[in-house]
């Protein structure tokens, strides 16, 4: 499979700071990358660059096969763009607005269907400045559709949305993936990035830290699955001299490693014959949230501290 991106050694200074400091991905064609990272990191700049916006300092970069810096223009008709912090013109009313972009991309366009598609069409003729936040977001993904473009690049598409309405989005973002188009996402919502994207890349400190599909990188960094057992704190030492395994007490739960599904057996015989009183037991295994909180901010020049302390 081809890929739609293909970033190299990509850096970008801004006088003495390196927002990005030499980094290398690819996106497959027909996929959902989240590009993920906390405040400042470097995702908006790497979009951007991508976007053809911002002009990179060094490295090489390729959208479809195009230098977005120098093949901007042929670029352009394939790409849909959601900025960070869409801003539209106040007065224009969406309709308008879809119309108005597919005439400057020479393309036709069925504005009301699009404003269906990202449940807006209630407020096709409302001025933009009287859109909520959301709305305006919404507007700004109907807009980034309106040339048909093969790869999209959504900036925190559903910043400020409600729950309902991020699962709308969701819903398109779904749908671009299964009409073929690629689709390069930021957000700070990791339960987001780990429903849709096929491939994700963490990136902090203008590095990137992480990369792989969701599951890879759980399990790359993730700890093992555990046994969550509600029971009083009296269990763990119990657990520990019986079994031998590290059970460790977190609220009023007692938490114990499950490396593979027949180890539970033998944890449950072992809580029955305890004598101490316990409840329910859930099997729970970490996030991209919690690896995330757990990466970020943990690496030093690309080596992770911890490992450094060891
Ligand atoms: N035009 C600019 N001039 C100077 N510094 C900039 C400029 N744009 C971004 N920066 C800096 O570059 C770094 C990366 O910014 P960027 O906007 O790429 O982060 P981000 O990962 O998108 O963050 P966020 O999650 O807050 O949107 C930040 O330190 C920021 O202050
Ligand atoms: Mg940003």
């Amino acid at each position: 499979m081809a890929d739609a991106v293909e970033v190299h050694g990509l850096t970008k200074t801004y006088g003495t700071l390196t927002a990005v400091g030499g980094i290398d991905f690819t996106v497959p064609e027909g996929k959902v990358f989240a590009f993920l990272g906390p405040n400042g990191a470097g995702k908006t700049t790497t979009v951007e660059i991508l976007e053809g916006l911002r002009r990179r300092t060094g490295g090489d970069v390729r959208v479809l096969g195009l230098d977005p810096w120098e093949d901007g223009r042929e670029l352009h008709a394939k790409v849909g763009v959601i900025p960070q912090e869409f801003r539209f013109f106040e007065k224009i009313h969406p309709v308008e607005a879809i119309e108005y972009y597919a005439a400057l991309f020479g393309t036709r366009v069925d504005a009301h269907a699009l404003l269906r598609r990202v449940e807006l069409e209630d407020k096709a003729r409302a001025r933009f400045e009287t859109l909520s936040g959301g709305q305006k977001q919404k507007l700004g993904l109907a807009l980034s559709l309106a040339n048909d473009p093969t790869i999209c690049f959504l900036d925190e598409p559903t910043t400020g949305l409600d729950p309902q309405a991020r699962r709308a989005i969701w819903q398109v973002i779904r749908d671009l993936r299964s009409e073929g188009r690629t689709v390069f996402l930021t957000t700070h919502y990791l339960e987001e990035a780990q429903i849709l994207a096929d491939q994700v890349a963490i990136i902090d400190h203008g590095r990137i830290i992480a990369r792989g599909t969701p599951d890879e990188i759980i399990a790359q960094h993730g700890r093992p699955p555990r046994l969550r057992v509600q029971a009083s704190p009296g269990m763990a030492p119990y657990l520990r001299e019986a079994l031998g395994v590290t059970a460790t007490v977190a609220h009023n739960y007692v938490e114990i490693p499950l490396p593979t599904k027949h180890e539970a057996l033998r944890i449950l015989g072992a809580l029955e014959a305890s004598g101490v009183p316990w409840e329910g037991f859930a099997t729970v295994t970490d996030t991209l949230e919690d690896v995330f909180v757990q990466l970020v901010g943990h690496m030093d020049d690309g080596v992770l501290k911890s490992e450094v302390a060891r």
